[in-house]
């Protein structure tokens, strides 16, 4: 494979806000909602990426560090970076919006996505180009997708 062969991944950015039927009655978001988000964004992503249909296989490493409340705007990214054979580790951020074009990190999560042909079979997705800016992101997602392929044994061997 050469190095034309391999496709660079873009971060897609998604905005919204927080409507009260989000929220439980202290004024939270419930962390559902934004995980929904999260995941079309990280879905947009996956496509734009592979060029074909996607599903949601595993979501890791989900961390809620801040809540959203009723009212805020809320920008999440997301971006591939890491892939397998079918399946591509898309990193995705959720963010506050506190004013003066500033953003807030709130939750992480690392969505697990595998690409689709026509008949629904998980089908080769291309091979991304590293640029040294993601390495690290690269090595996270490396430390994830191992640790849940440790996990998924694991739980298939207790009967
Ligand atoms: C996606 C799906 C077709 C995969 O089927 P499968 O029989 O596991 O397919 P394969 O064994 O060929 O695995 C395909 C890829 O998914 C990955 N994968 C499958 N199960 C996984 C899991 N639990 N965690 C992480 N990765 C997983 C495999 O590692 C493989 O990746 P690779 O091609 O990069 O090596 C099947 O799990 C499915 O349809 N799931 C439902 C998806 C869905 O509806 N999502 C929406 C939310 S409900």
């Amino acid at each position: 494979m050469s190095n034309d062969d391999l496709v660079t991944a873009e971060s897609i950015e998604n905005w919204s806000m927080v409507f009260p039927n989000q929220a439980n009655p202290n004024g939270n978001m419930f962390g559902g909602d934004l995980l929904a988000i999260m995941d079309t964004t990280a879905a947009m992503a996956a496509k734009r990426y592979s060029q074909r249909q996607v599903s949601t296989v595993s979501v890791e490493a989900v961390h809620f560090a801040k809540p959203f409340m009723v009212g805020d705007n809320i920008k999440v990214t997301a971006k591939v970076v890491l892939v397998g054979t079918s399946s591509m580790m898309v990193k995705t951020l959720a963010f506050k919006d506190i004013g003066q074009n500033q953003v807030e990190q709130c939750v992480s999560a690392y969505f697990n996505l595998v690409a689709f042909d026509e008949d629904r079979v998980p089908t080769a997705v291309p091979k991304l180009r590293l640029l040294k800016e993601n390495n690290a992101d690269y090595q996270r997602a490396l430390v994830i997708k191992e640790s849940a392929q440790t996990r998924h044994k694991q739980l298939q061997a207790v009967k």
